[in-house]
Formats: C-alpha cells, sequence, structure tokens
C-alpha cells in the first residue's frame, strides 16, 4: 500500500517535472489584500452580493458580487494585514458607549461590513498537496469565499479557524480570496475593532499530514528528568488506506536534538484521522520559567516508508505549576505570586490591528512594571501574544468568550484549548468573566460544572477558572476550581476561603480606578480625572489597597488589574466625547500613569523612586499641592526649591505624601536604604515649549513589512525638559522604506483620528444608453451636449445570439463629479463590452480601439476635463457575441475610481506627548521621521530598515 502511492508520487512528479516535495509549507496571507466598505442592510451598497439567481448557497461554487471569482476588485484600496477599519472610522455621539462612540454596529449599515480579497497563484507543482486558510481572527461573523467556492462561516470575531480548500484551487493558475466581514454585532462591551485584524496563513502538506492544532505536549517532572508525553493526531487524504510510523524529535533551542522516540506502525482509512500517544524522556532539561522562558520544540515526523511526509513543528516548554488552595501559585515548585494586568487588544493608532511587534512592545512595557502575568480579557487572545508570553516568561491566564453549555457553544471551549494548550505561558483556563445571568444561582453552578468537566477532555493540567463579580458563595464561584474574584468590595475573601478550603483563589479583576496620563487635579468638565491612585466613587479600591490585600494573603495567588493599558471604550465615569478607558496603569499610547512607579517600586527588585505631580502650577503660588512619591527605598526626604520638608519612612506596599505650597523651581526627592542615601529625583518647573523631539524604541527595525518603531513626541522646553501640559499640533512626515501606520496621544477625550489613509471613492456611470450607428450623425451623437433620451436602454440583454453580426453601437452614459472629486485622480477601471472599442469623454475621444481580449482596461482621465456635475462618457463598438446559446457576456462598463492621496499626518501632543507607530514597507534602508509644529523647532529622526 505505502509503496504504491509512493511510486505513484513519483510518475507524477517524472511527468511533471518536480513536485513541491517539502513536506510542509507555511506561508504568511497578510500582504496585497483589497478591501472595501459593503454594507449591513442593502444589498445594493453591498456590491449587490447575495442577489444573483442562484447564489453560493443554492450552487457550488457560485459566489456572487465580490465572492465572484472574476470580480473586478481594481477600485478597492490595497492593504496589507492586520487591518481594522475601525481605526479609520468618525466618532459620533449616538454611537455605542462600550466601543468608544465609533461608528460601526447595527446603527451605522454602511460602515459594519468590509469585504476583502486577495489574489495568489498556486503553481502547477503543488497539484497532490493539501491547502489550509487559517485566519487567526476576524472581527467578526466573517464569510469565505476561495475562487468563488463557499468555505464556511465564523461568528465568533475572536476564536481562530481555518478551511481545507485543496478542491477549490486552481493549480498552476490565479486564486481569490474573498472574505466578508460583519461587524454591526458587538460581542465584547469594549472595543472590538472590525476587520481581518490577525494573521492570515496558507499551509500546504502532502496527504498525510498533521492536521492544524493537531499535537498536544505535556510533561512531568521525575526528579531531574522530564518525562514528556507528545499526542499527535494524522488525518489520511490519501485515497487508500496509508500505513505510517510517527518519529517525534525533541529539540532544544539552538535545534540540537535532544531525544527522539519512533512509533509502531499505524494504518488510516481514507478520509480517517486518529491520534497516537508517545513518551519520551528528556535528561536534565532545562526549565521555562518567567525568568528563564526556555523552549523546546518537538517535530512530529509522519513516516511513509522511508519519506518522510510531513514534519509539525510545536514549540514547548518544560515546567511545572501546582495551584494550592493556601498557599497560592507555584513554578517548578518556587512560589510565585501573580503580579497581573487584564488587556483587551487594542491600541492607539491601530485598533485592534497590532501587528506582533506591537504586541511585543507592550508585554514588555507591562513587565518593565514588574508584570509576570497577564490574564486575556475577555476573549481568546491573537496566537501572536502567546508566542510573544512563551518567549518573553509571562504567565497567561487564557479566556474563553461566552459561557454555554450547547455544543455548538462548548466548542469554542475546546477550539481555544486545543489551539492554546501547548504554551507553558498558560496556566490556567478562564471559562467565563462575570456572567450576571448565571453567576449567583444554580443555573451557573450546573454550567460551571460541566464546561470545566469538559475543559479536562481537552487539558488536564490546568486549572478552570471563572471570574466572579458577586454572590460569593453561590453559584459559579461554589463550583469552579479556580475562584476569580472580581473587585474586593463585592466580598469578603477571607471568608469564601474559609467556607471553600479545597479552592484555589486568585483576583481576576481589582483596580478599575480612574486616571489621566499627566492631569493631576480632577476636571470634570474636560473629563479629565487625576493620576492620584485613589478608591472611586462608585466603590472600586485603589490600585494599592487592593495590592495590599493580595500581598497580605497566601492563599490567594496574586490579582490582575484592570488594566494594564487604557483601551478604546467603556470611559467609566463618562460619556462622549470620552472614548478611551480610564482604568489603565498606562494610557492608550503605553506612555506610563503614575501607577505604573507603584507597581514596579512593590513588583520588582529595581530601586524606585517617583514623584508626582509636576511642578507646572503658575498662577497657583501658595496654593497648597499634594505631592506623592512612590518608591521601595526605606525612607525618603522631600524639598522644595532645596529646602527640606522632612524625611519620612516608607511602609512596604504604600507610597510616601507631603503637602506642598506651589512655588516655581523644584521639587526634590532624595531616597534612603538601610540608612544611605540611594536616589535622588528631581520634578522641575519647566519653560514653555521650544521643540519637539523624537524617540524610537529601537533604531533598527526588521525589512519584514512587519516590524515597527514606537515612536515618542516629545514637546520640550529650552532645558530640554518635557513641558507637562504641552497641547501641541505635530505633523509628521516619513520617507524611506516605512510608513506611519498610526498616531496617538493618550488622551481619552481625543476624537482626532487615528490614522490618515487615502480615500478610494467608486461611482457607477449610470444612464446607459444604446444606438445603432447606422442612421445617425456619430459625431454629433458623441458630443457631451448630445441628449440621448430617445434612445433605448442600453445592455438589456447579455450579449447577442450566437452566429449574429454584430453591428457598430454607440452606448452613451453619464456620471457625475464634485468639486472635491475632481482634485482627486480619477479614472475609469473600464471592462469591455463591445469589440474595436473607442471611448469618449465629454465629446474627446480618449481611447481607441481596446481589444476586448484583454476585457480589463484602465483609462485615466485627464483633469481638465472633466466638468463639476454630469460627465458624459461614450463608447462606439461593435456588441459582444455569445459563442454558446448559455453565455452571459459582460454588459458592465466598470467604475470611476477616484483616488485621493493620504492626508498629513498629524497629531496633537497631550500632556507633553503623542505617539507615532511607523512598520517597514519590507525594504531595507534609511527610514527619516521628521516632525514639525507651530512655534516649536522641528526634529527628526534616522531609523535603520535591515
Ligand atoms: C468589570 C468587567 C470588565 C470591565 C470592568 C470595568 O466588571 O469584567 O470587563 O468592564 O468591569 O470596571
Amino acid at each position: 500500500m505505502k509503496t504504491r502511492i509512493i511510486a505513484g508520487l513519483i510518475l507524477f512528479a517524472l511527468s511533471l517535472g518536480g513536485l513541491n516535495a517539502s513536506p510542509r509549507d507555511r506561508i504568511l496571507m497578510d500582504f496585497d489584500w483589497k478591501f472595501a466598505l459593503g454594507h449591513a442592510g442593502d444589498p445594493r451598497r453591498d456590491f449587490n452580493h447575495g442577489t444573483a439567481y442562484f447564489t453560493y448557497l443554492a450552487k457550488a461554487g457560485y459566489g456572487d458580487g465580490p465572492a465572484a471569482a472574476n470580480f473586478d476588485d481594481r477600485s478597492w484600496r490595497p492593504l496589507d494585514l492586520p487591518h481594522d477599519w475601525v481605526a479609520e472610522l468618525p466618532f459620533a455621539p449616538n454611537a455605542s458607549h462600550s466601543h468608544g462612540y465609533k461608528t460601526v454596529g447595527y446603527a451605522f449599515p454602511e460602515y459594519s461590513v468590509g469585504w476583502y480579497r486577495k489574489h495568489f497563484v498556486v503553481e502547477e507543482k503543488e497539484r497532490g498537496r493539501r491547502f489550509f486558510l487559517e485566519f487567526d481572527g476576524v472581527f467578526r461573523n466573517a464569510r469565505v469565499w476561495v475562487n468563488g467556492f463557499y468555505c464556511g462561516n465564523e461568528p465568533s470575531g475572536y476564536t481562530s479557524f481555518g478551511f481545507d480548500i485543496t478542491e477549490y484551487l486552481n493549480f498552476g493558475g490565479s486564486n481569490v480570496i474573498a472574505v466578508r466581514v460583519d461587524a454591526s454585532l458587538e460581542e465584547g462591551w469594549f472595543y472590538e475593532g472590525a476587520g481581518i485584524y490577525r494573521h492570515v496563513w496558507l499551509t500546504s502538506t502532502k496527504p498525510l499530514y498533521v492536521p492544524q492544532y493537531g499535537t498536544f505536549v505535556r510533561s512531568e517532572l521525575r526528579d531531574n528528568d522530564a518525562a514528556v508525553y507528545i499526542t499527535t493526531e494524522v488525518r489520511n487524504k490519501y485515497q487508500e488506506n496509508t500505513s505510517f510510523r510517527i518519529l517525534n524529535i525533541i529539540k532544544d533551542r539552538e535545534g540540537r536534538e535532544v531525544a527522539r522516540t519512533h512509533s509502531v506502525e499505524y494504518t488510516l482509512r481514507p478520509q480517517e484521522g486518529e491520534s497516537y500517544d508517545a513518551v519520551i524522556e528528556v535528561e536534565k532539561p532545562r526549565l521555562w520559567d518567567i525568568d528563564d522562558p526556555y523552549l523546546y520544540s518537538v517535530e512530529s515526523c509522519i513516516l511513509l516508508g522511508d519519506t518522510t511526509t510531513d514534519i509539525y513543528t510545536t514549540s514547548f516548554g518544560i515546567r511545572t505549576i501546582e495551584w494550592t488552595a493556601d498557599k497560592g501559585f507555584f513554578l517548578n515548585g518556587r512560589h510565585v505570586k501573580l503580579k497581573g494586568t487584564n488587556n483587551h487588544q487594542n491600541h492607539a493608532g491601530v485598533g485592534s490591528a497590532m501587528p506582533d511587534a506591537l504586541i511585543e512592545w507592550r508585554l514588555g512595557r507591562l513587565k518593565a512594571m514588574g508584570c509576570n502575568a497577564y490574564r486575556t480579557a475577555h476573549y481568546p487572545p491573537s496566537p501572536a501574544l502567546l508566542d510573544a508570553a512563551d518567549r518573553m516568561g509571562i504567565l497567561v491566564l487564557c479566556e474563553n468568550r461566552l459561557m454555554g453549555t450547547t455544543d455548538q457553544v462548548l466548542d469554542y471551549l475546546r477550539r481555544l484549548i486545543i489551539r492554546d494548550r501547548n504554551h507553558p505561558s498558560i496556566i490556567a483556563w478562564s471559562i467565563g468573566n462575570e456572567e450576571w445571568a448565571i453567576e449567583n444561582n444554580e443555573r451557573g453552578a450546573a454550567m460551571a460544572t460541566l464546561m470545566q468537566d469538559y475543559a479536562k477532555l481537552f487539558d488536564n493540567t490546568r486549572p478552570i477558572n471563572a471570574a466572579v463579580s458577586g454572590s460569593w458563595g453561590r453559584g459559579i464561584s461554589s463550583v469552579v476550581e479556580l475562584m476569580g474574584y472580581n473587585y474586593l468590595f463585592h466580598g469578603n475573601t477571607d471568608l469564601h476561603h474559609e467556607r471553600f478550603p479545597w479552592q484555589f483563589s486568585v483576583g481576576t479583576e481589582e483596580g478599575s480606578t480612574n486616571t489621566t496620563r499627566g492631569i493631576y487635579e480632577d476636571d470634570p468638565e474636560k473629563q479629565y480625572l487625576a493620576a492620584y491612585d485613589r478608591d472611586t466613587p462608585s466603590g472600586f479600591f485603589a490600585i494599592r489597597k487592593g495590592w495590599q490585600h493580595y500581598a497580605a494573603r497566601d492563599y490567594l495567588a496574586g490579582m490582575f488589574i484592570w488594566t494594564g493599558f487604557d483601551y478604546r471604550g467603556e470611559p467609566t465615569p463618562f460619556r462622549y466625547p470620552s472614548v478611551v478607558s480610564y482604568f489603565g496603569m498606562y494610557d492608550l499610547c503605553g506612555f506610563p500613569k503614575d501607577n505604573v512607579y507603584y507597581l514596579k517600586s512593590w513588583w520588582t527588585n529595581e530601586e524606585v523612586l517617583h514623584i508626582l505631580p509636576h511642578w507646572n502650577w503658575q498662577g497657583r503660588e501658595g496654593e497648597p499641592i499634594d505631592v506623592w512619591v512612590y518608591s521601595n527605598m526605606d525612607e525618603v526626604e522631600l524639598f522644595l526649591n532645596n529646602k527640606s520638608l522632612g524625611r519620612k519612612t516608607m511602609e512596604k506596599n504604600s507610597y510616601l505624601s507631603w503637602e506642598v505650597p506651589f512655588k516655581p523651581g523644584s521639587i526634590k526627592a532624595v531616597a534612603f536604604k538601610d540608612g544611605k542615601k540611594r536616589l535622588v529625583k528631581v520634578v522641575e518647573t519647566t519653560g514653555k515649549g521650544d521643540s519637539l523631539k523624537l524617540e524610537a524604541d529601537k533604531t533598527i527595525i526588521k525589512a519584514d513589512r512587519m516590524d515597527l518603531a514606537v515612536v515618542t513626541v516629545k514637546v520640550i522646553d529650552n532645558k530640554g525638559r518635557t513641558v507637562p501640559d504641552a497641547a501641541n499640533l505635530v505633523s509628521f512626515d516619513i520617507s524611506g522604506p516605512a510608513r506611519i501606520i498610526g498616531v496617538g496621544n493618550g488622551d481619552p477625550t481625543s476624537l482626532e483620528p487615528d490614522q490618515f489613509v487615502p480615500q478610494y471613492k467608486r461611482i457607477k456611470p449610470g444612464n446607459w444608453k444604446a444606438h445603432k450607428a447606422e442612421g445617425i450623425d456619430v459625431d454629433e451623437a458623441v458630443r457631451a451636449e448630445f441628449d440621448a433620451v430617445s434612445w433605448e436602454a442600453a445592455f438589456q440583454i447579455k450579449g447577442l445570439e450566437p452566429g449574429s453580426q454584430p453591428e457598430l453601437t454607440v452606448y452613451k452614459g453619464s456620471f457625475t463629479l464634485t468639486q472635491e472629486d475632481i482634485k482627486g485622480q480619477v479614472t475609469w477601471l473600464f471592462n469591455s463590452i463591445a469589440t474595436g472599442q473607442s471611448v469618449y469623454l465629454n465629446g474627446e475621444l480618449i481611447a481607441k480601439s481596446l481589444s476586448d481580449s484583454y476585457n480589463r482596461h484602465s483609462l485615466r482621465f485627464d483633469p481638465a476635463m472633466l466638468k463639476v456635475g454630469d460627465n458624459h462618457l461614450v463608447i462606439l463598438g461593435y456588441p459582444l457575441v455569445k459563442q454558446n446559446i448559455w453565455d452571459e457576456m459582460n454588459t458592465d462598463p466598470g467604475e470611476i475610481l477616484i483616488y485621493h492621496a493620504a492626508p498629513q499626518w498629524q497629531r496633537k501632543t497631550f500632556n507633553g506627548l503623542a505617539q507615532v507607530i511607523i512598520q517597514s514597507d519590507g525594504e531595507p534602508g534609511d527610514i527619516v521621521l521628521k516632525a514639525k509644529g507651530e512655534k516649536l523647532k522641528a526634529s527628526e529622526l534616522r531609523i535603520e530598515a535591515r
């Protein structure tokens, strides 16, 4: 059996001059997509999709509108993924509060459906392989077609999904993927973006292969050695029973083999899939830890006789986790208090479309504050986030989106677990968050119990958590293995622990305090809240109070602050024009608010000294100002203009404060440890803004079209000090192999655009009339002024009957332009509707004898020939004749594209700072970013793409 297949493959290979013999290819499909908004309520504005006599649901391959293989998408905007079109949309006071007042959702059908198309070639030598189209995540309700064939629908905006598209492909030809994304409905009560905001991949294998997420690798430590258990799923898409063996090879981080094991021979029938277990001893493994996130990999090789038909690589770590009910959490036998934050996937400038490098940058910010843990509130995260957490040593509480116990809803939990269970960073699964309808009752307890048992089918190495916001002691909180406390003011964790002494516990949410970066006085009118760490009027505890509670109790494994970063939406306690939350330790750009230094003091071993507020209170001389100091030193002495205001002793997990009457000059803090002076920090009254300063997180980026630099824009005074209240409009120009992908400033009330994108407006010429050339004065008829009102409507039939003799015909149509349109670049993306075509614009010949063999022509209009108002088109040619009676000839002469280049990128600074994110465009070279601001000296930054 085996040999027959191999022989068959060899013959095939010979006849084609070489097949792709690679066991497995995985190609990133993020580049060169086409995008256009459709419409959620009006099929005409949704490219007439779904209106054909037979639709994709009626007949295989009948995708219509943009789902059709031959749809003309030339007028669509080219872009790369990840993409979130909501980041480009305006705000409106009547839009969704929870989504940050962006004009998306059921009330804005014109902004809620997006179409994506991507063309790609599959070479002939790929024939015989299997092809899988994989989406890491699309928000939301994605429908996918390949070459007009419907692949399926994924309602979830967060779950990864994919399709075996092999039979739909054209080998040795071009192919097109079409995706319709409908974000009319929200899944969360926070900004979610819209579009293909995570990676897309095309994987190809031979017909005997390991499916995506087809392995489960876990380990057990025995003394100093590890037993690594590997479960490998294999599928057979050959048309015969196929026998094979599995060779699992464990490799270290450098790719050196550590150990291997061969299986016996297994056999699968056609279309069958099965999982097989293996165990490999690894002697004295280097453990994965937060301080040393060491990763191994296992290569699962599928052997068909002597040929390796697949190599599926799984990255994993060897580590032990132990949750205890009374002492918290242990990693590799060592007690680790979880110092975590909750976060949603969105960032200034780019929305939810966060390139991997930005995901990693944000994790870096959190680590710098002392975070060792991350809760993926409230949905399956980007795979890229988990890869980064594995590499960076961050512990992850990985959360499911929606609780539910029907097969369909439960399946999302299964898909989350099988996708992510090989990540050593994940230490627990969360089945749900604050499920108010059920968390306090019997139904909730029953559902949690079922989900908990169900999850164990796919991973019994991690506990199951649910985050509960009240009624502790009843419902979900009475059954869940790992109790998640959301907010201490809801109850008494000590009492709960006493009643449920078997239960592990963690603070899944604490904080929800509201602060604005750089603001030190509440300003309800401007909707800014001071950045002092305070309880909120609605009852949430100050960050330090939360931490003091969790730090003091061993049975609590730690806590996750709500949130690490501000995010769009949920601008509690305000409404429009606040569009961004106030919960973050960092703002939306990742600029630290003062709480970061409180946490850094008690969450890291670095020596910390930080003073708040700024010292720019000009005009308020003599008024008392609250000066706070964060530090982990023993004592701090404060000075106003070098005059001591006294030395105070720092309590653990606390802060110090002085009331200081304002006098311009400086506030200085001197910190002591063991009686010795260790740190000095000075905050000075600054002058007014003098110049701009640009600083990047790195000066060399990879020239890979993905890597990026996060650039901080500062307004500084003539002594180089950041001006803490500067609000200057800054404009940006970039040259070299990079593009700006977003700007921001962390102001929760900013309604400025985050993105400046080119505009692609489409107009369909209409009012088409037709007349045979014979018997009329053609010269007269092509004139703009000639009124064809008495002619017949054109294009009533789709081609002349086979064998007909076409007669020269005049087609006359029109389109309307606005003043704004005229300023753009206007092109007719013309599709042939006749042979020997001549084309006239406003009475003048602009193209002659256009062939119909290349159906698509691009006619760029001379701006001098265009008018505001009606413009007239004439096509003179011989109507198309069908070859077969069932043929349908083209009767659509195409669209007019009005292109406007992207406007100037700009952003105001907020409290002295703004941010620009620049990304490689794929080429190596020098990148120069220039920033200009009114009355400020300009600044320039050089970055190299390599
Ligand atoms: C919690 C919820 C979070 C967020 C937070 C704001 O109840 O779980 O998602 O909404 O409140 O305070």
